[in-house]
């Protein structure tokens, strides 16, 4: 491939990943960077778009709340987008009532009929969770019980955790959950980062201002296993390209070491003639009578929206969890210790890739929030990416 021009730098994956390094390439190096993505759309899972219908806007991925105490990333993203003063809060339905999660002084009041102070609630707590004391479980569920005994266990963990693993939490491990939190006060804001809101334009609008300069090339609908395109691993490889890399690491050592598991979520859409359905925008079902875990109703993250929304429409998406095969969305690394091991051996192979960078959270097997893959982002820039980029 003589008379093919390539770019200095080829990012595989327009996510929050892929973008940070494509925009730092450009700011510190002057580098023209060509971004392939397999999907039809920037922004990986965190891509989001408008609902003509209603006004709502979908996180085609799943809810995605940015929060973040970390000034470095807080600073950046706020190049990029300002936020709304959107502040997460989760309800939960139980045995036919709505409570707070998570788990507070509110929560425990409402359950128990009663009015603890923060010290009772604290001594009721620990007197159920008593009930396991001085044992070694080996189950999620004596693990639950023995974190914050068994009434709250099972009213609000124990089939909303089945549920996620479509397994009997008493056949999953106790590693699973190391603590569980309890909030003795009526604090039920989720989320205890310094800043958090959500992009006041939207995602979308936030990432396409990331990769907005003439130096950066998007490609959709391209995948690097494909031979036939030109940005494809043999090619860029054989050309010396360095290339960042932000799928699955096993797909790309063509699974010879085996696949690292994931579960996925699916979403069923369901349309309601009334302007609010559930009057928040996250209710948990914490029963195994109702399939899904969570519904989520897009409209209501952005109340600021009111005038561009739907009066008399809302639309709901229900979350069914379960294991992911191959050809279904990676979401959440399931990480046993046989994952754990198996992706240590994929490290080793991709460390030995010379002009490859692996990163975000499939090149890793890793969980990531926003926030946080953002700033690994911005570090692999500096660390690995940038000195590719000088030779
Ligand atoms: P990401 O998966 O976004 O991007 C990778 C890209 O690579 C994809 O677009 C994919 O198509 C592309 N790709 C893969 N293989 C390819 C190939 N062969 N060729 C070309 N392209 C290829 N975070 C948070 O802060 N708050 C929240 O509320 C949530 N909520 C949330 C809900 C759910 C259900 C999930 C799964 C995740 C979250 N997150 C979150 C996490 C958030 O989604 C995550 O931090 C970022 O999307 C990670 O960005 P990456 O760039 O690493 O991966």
């Amino acid at each position: 491939m003589t008379d093919f021009e390539y770019p200095d730098l080829v990012i595989v994956g327009a996510g929050l990943f892929g973008l940070t390094v494509a925009q730092q390439a450009v700011e510190h190096a002057g580098a023209r960077v060509h971004i392939i993505d397999v999907r039809d759309h920037i922004g990986g899972n965190a891509y989001s778009y408008f609902d003509p219908e209603t006004g709502a806007e979908i996180h085609r991925y799943g809810a995605h709340l940015f929060h973040t105490s970390n000034k470095r990333v807080w600073d950046y993203v706020n190049r990029f987008t300002s936020f709304t003063n959107y502040v997460h809060r989760v309800y939960a339905t139980h045995d036919g009532e709505v409570y707070p999660l998570p788990i507070n002084l509110g929560t425990i009041n409402q359950f128990f009929h009663a009015h603890y102070t923060p010290a009772e609630a604290q001594q009721l707590i620990a007197e159920q969770a008593g009930e396991l004391a001085g044992t070694d479980p080996e189950n999620l569920n004596d693990k639950g019980i023995q974190l914050i005994g068994r009434p709250l266990y099972e009213a609000f963990i124990k089939n909303y955790t089945g549920k996620q693993w479509q397994t009997d939490p008493a056949e999953l491990p106790a590693s699973i959950i190391k603590r569980l939190p309890v909030r003795f006060n009526y604090d039920n804001r989720y989320f205890k980062d310094t800043w958090e809101g959500l992009p006041a334009d939207g995602y979308t609008k936030w990432f396409e201002r990331m990769i907005d300069d003439p130096r950066i090339t998007v490609e959709l609908g391209v995948d690097f296993f494909d031979e036939s395109q030109p940005y494809n691993k043999t090619a860029l490889q054989a050309a010396g390209v360095p290339v960042v890399y932000t799928g699955p690491i096993d797909r790309y050592f063509d699974y010879e070491l085996g696949d690292l598991k994931w579960r996925t979520v699916d979403f069923k859409e369901v349309r309601y003639d009334e302007g609010d359905h559930f009057g928040c925008p996250v209710m948990n079902f914490s029963d195994a009578d109702v399939p899904y875990t969570r519904a989520i109703e897009f409209k209501n993250f952005n109340p600021e929206r009111a005038a561009s929304q739907n009066p008399n429409k809302t639309v709901v998406w229900e979350e069914y969890s379960r294991f992911a095969e191959r050809g279904d969305e990676p979401y959440y690394p399931i990480n046993t210790d046989a994952d754990k091991t198996l992706y240590a051996q994929y490290e080793a192979k991709a460390a030995a890739e010379p002009k490859t960078v692996f990163g975000g959270r499939l090149g890793t097997y890793k969980y990531y929030d926003m926030h946080q893959v953002i700033d690994t982002a911005l570090t692999a820039y500096e660390s690995q990416v940038a000195p590719l980029l000088a030779k």
